[in-house]
């Protein structure tokens, strides 16, 4: 790991945080679709469930860290079962990109007491996006609440993107359990492609610039 010495100094950033997202930019916007297929633990072994999805990932304004400088998408999705009304999954946080080092972050935040945080390196064109997380990391882990700690411990967590040439996008998540009394780790598998049905909105800084430079012209 390269840091520079000086931790102060920040870069300038662009406003426009669309122009700016490199492999995230195919990521930008609102996306849905009802052909998710989710494999989770129960008591009686592994249970398989259909589900449709709605994720919307809309541009945030850049982020600095001292020298490192972020661009990235806020994002929620919310999944529901094929069968039932309530919400099966629920998931917030941010995928970001650092332009100067090409690494990716992932942070999650779930509903039952869980957060993490995957990272991994792509190129600004890149059709395939892998991060990664793993339980006892202090940089890129998995924190979970005591109990899940006990019973569902999470060991590892793993996505993969794959950008489909029709703008569809599809991702593969991998997060592996370790259920109390089963001597077998558990692979959580949940797997969907996802079709934009709407374009995100640009970023806050972007819109009020564009906003100033339209009463400036009249
Ligand atoms: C599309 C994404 C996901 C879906 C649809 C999903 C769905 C589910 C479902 C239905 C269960 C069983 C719940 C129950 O029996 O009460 C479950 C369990 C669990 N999931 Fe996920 N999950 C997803 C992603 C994740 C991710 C990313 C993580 C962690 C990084 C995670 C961690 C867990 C854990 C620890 C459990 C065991 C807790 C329990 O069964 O009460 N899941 N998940």
């Amino acid at each position: 790991m390269k840091f520079p010495k000086d931790i102060f100094t920040e870069q300038d950033a662009d406003p426009d945080t669309l122009a700016n997202l490199g492999p995230l930019r195919r990521l930008a916007g609102i996306w849905e679709s009802r052909k998710g297929v989710d494999i989770n633990p129960k008591a009686k072994g592994p249970e398989r469930r259909r589900f449709s999805e709605r994720i919307e990932l809309q541009p945030i304004d850049a982020q600095s860290n001292g020298p490192q400088l972020f661009y990235g998408l806020r994002y929620h999705t919310r999944i529901l079962a094929s069968d039932e009304d309530a919400t099966f999954h629920d998931q917030t946080g941010y995928w970001l990109w650092e332009p100067a080092t090409a690494l990716v972050q992932q942070t999650l935040s779930i509903p039952r007491g869980q957060v993490a945080i995957a990272a991994g390196h792509a190129r600004a064109n890149a059709n395939r996006l892998v991060l990664t997380a793993r339980r006892g990391d202090t940089g890129y882990g998995i924190c979970s609440s005591a109990f899940l700690e006990y019973a569902f411990r999470t060991d590892s967590y793993r996505i993969e993107v794959v950008f489909n040439r029709n703008g569809s996008w599809s991702y593969v998540l991998d997060t592996m359990l370790k259920v109390r009394g089963r001597a077998a780790a558990f692979l959580h598998r949940d797997r969907n492609t996802l079709v934009k049905v709407a374009e995100p909105t640009p970023n806050p800084l972007a819109l009020l610039l564009r906003k100033r430079a339209a009463t400036k012209r009249g």
